[in-house]
């Protein structure tokens, strides 16, 4: 495995986490659903616990948390224009208007925070010792919390999209009813919503 992009990941995954921290903040101010308030408050105190774990995984591989990298400043640059997009939509259209945006915020910011995840998961075969303990601990804690934070805000944006335009929403989505962990999870909550708006509708 090659040391210095496993370094570069881990300080990626650490500025993505704070990043995220921002963005929740921005989208909670943004949140018009009381359910979806609720989720993303939680949302926001397990990113903060995600950053405090990561912050420990680059002590335990002998980084400095807080040094600088060029790939990690283009992580802050996208989380700040994310927060800079929910704002300018605050302040212009209509709370439903602003309300839609943060949630496409949200799905893109934890993208990439579920894609570093998987990918520290994939290296901790790969590490030994007291690294890997550190690494294997601070994933199984955080991987199920990534999965929630992405694919049910990704139902979220898709429901509140769809009761925009004035057709039958699920809300909650059908991911957080069906507690949705995975991909095909997802999918197959997706597959079910027409049958939950119509038992909604009857
Ligand atoms: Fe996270
Ligand atoms: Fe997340």
């Amino acid at each position: 495995m090659k040391q210095e992009q496993l370094t570069e990941l881990l300080y990626q995954s650490l500025e993505t986490e704070k990043g995220g921290l921002k963005v929740y903040e921005t989208a909670l101010r943004c949140a018009q659903n009381d359910d979806l308030k609720k989720e993303w408050q939680e949302y926001l105190e397990q990113t903060r616990n995600h950053e405090r774990i990561l912050q420990e995984v680059c002590t335990t591989m002998g980084l400095d948390p807080d040094k600088e990298t060029p790939g990690r400043r283009v992580v802050r640059h996208i989380g700040e224009s994310l927060v800079k997009a929910m704002e300018m939509a605050r302040s212009a259209g209509p709370p439903e208007a602003a309300e839609l945006v943060a949630a496409e915020c949200v799905v893109l910011a934890e993208t990439k925070d579920h894609l570093n995840w998987e990918l520290l998961g994939e290296i901790v075969e790969k590490l030994s010792g007291a690294q890997k303990k550190a690494m294997k601990e601070a994933h199984d804690e955080v991987e199920d919390e990534e999965d929630e934070h992405l694919y049910h805000t990704m139902g979220w944006c898709r429901e509140l999209w769809i009761e925009s335009l004035g057709m039958p929403a699920v809300l909650p989505p059908p991911e957080e009813e069906k507690d949705v962990k995975t991909a095909i999870g997802a999918a197959r909550a997706k597959m079910a919503r027409s049958k939950m708006t119509h038992r909604k509708a009857s």
